[in-house]
């Protein structure tokens, strides 16, 4: 199981859940390591030579042009794209490039596309608790009562996103921002380690925004985040390191400040 996994020496293992997953090792500090990634497509380099590092904790932003890359860089980090050439590691030892895309998600990699994926017919508790993990020995008793464990587990997620006062409500009601928590929350209940998140501002209201910015900040640190966004106030608000792609590799990476005074990203994508 473990050769399956790509993993080459667990350091430990964890229950997150009921489930067993492996511990990634972020002993020398990193979560992801993407090095040399290249993806072709008919010929055309959608990632070039891409190498990007992110720290376990790190709420780190990607931005750059259409086209640059961004959401293909997702697609090889969670398996859904292999890449030609290159190596994706999770931690240490967790060789990303050998396992699929429900093994990845298993070992602790959650991911948020740009349109919410709720299920609208229930309620925003019962979405929660259907997220949640359950090895086969409770899958035997989920007609059971319900654990209080994973009531208090719900109620915690509820609270980060706050929904709270709107658990009974069903998902289809709720607004768009809501519905995007919403599915935040889904993938909280997994306990990733790596979040990813593809413009999970686009088509929120300047409030919803600004309560993202605040759920971000305040899930890092715990947890690791790679967020792509256009929003440029959205992003100067929660990043502390910003990595700029641009046709398949990254052409500039630092501090907000130090990316926007740069000619380069001036010109292919921030203007004048
Ligand atoms: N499955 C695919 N088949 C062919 N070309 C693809 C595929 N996926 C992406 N591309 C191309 O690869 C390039 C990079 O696309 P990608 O979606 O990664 O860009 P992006 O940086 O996410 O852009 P945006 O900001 O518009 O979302 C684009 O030219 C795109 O057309
Ligand atoms: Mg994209």
């Amino acid at each position: 199981m473990q050769e399956m996994l790509g993993i080459k020496n667990p350091i430990g293992r964890s229950t997150i859940g009921h489930v067993t997953k492996p511990e990634v090792d972020i002993s020398h500090g990193p979560i992801l390591y993407l090095e040399d990634i290249s993806v072709s497509f008919d010929g055309f380099k959608a990632l070039n030579g891409l190498c990007l590092t992110v720290d376990a904790g790190e709420l780190r932003c990607i931005i750059g042009p259409n086209g640059a890359g961004k959401t293909t860089m997702m697609d090889v980090i969670t398996g859904k794209t292999k890449p030609d050439s290159g190596t994706v590691f999770f931690g240490q030892s967790i060789d990303l490039s050998r396992m699929n895309e429900p093994q990845i998600a298993s070992v602790g990699i959650g991911r948020k596309f740009q349109k919410p994926t709720v299920f609208e017919n229930h309620t925003v508790f019962e979405n929660l608790e259907l997220a949640m993990k359950y090895d086969k020995s409770v899958l035997k008793n989920l007609f059971s009562k319900r654990k209080q464990s994973q009531i208090q587990k719900i109620t915690e997620t509820m609270e980060i996103i706050d929904l709270v006062d709107q658990a009974d409500r069903l998902a289809g009601l709720l607004s768009h921002g809501q519905k995007q928590w919403l599915e935040i929350g889904m993938l909280l209940m997994q306990e990733p380690q790596l979040l990813l998140l593809d413009e999970p501002v686009a088509g929120m209201t300047d409030d919803e925004t600004e309560k993202t910015a605040k759920l971000f900040k305040s899930l890092a640190g715990d947890r690791s985040l790679v967020v792509v966004e256009h929003d440029m106030e959205f992003v100067a608000e929660i990043a502390s390191t910003v990595t700029v792609l641009h046709e398949g590799s990254v052409l500039a990476e630092g501090c907000m400040e130090d990316v926007h005074s740069n000619e380069r990203v001036i010109e292919v994508y921030l203007g004048r």
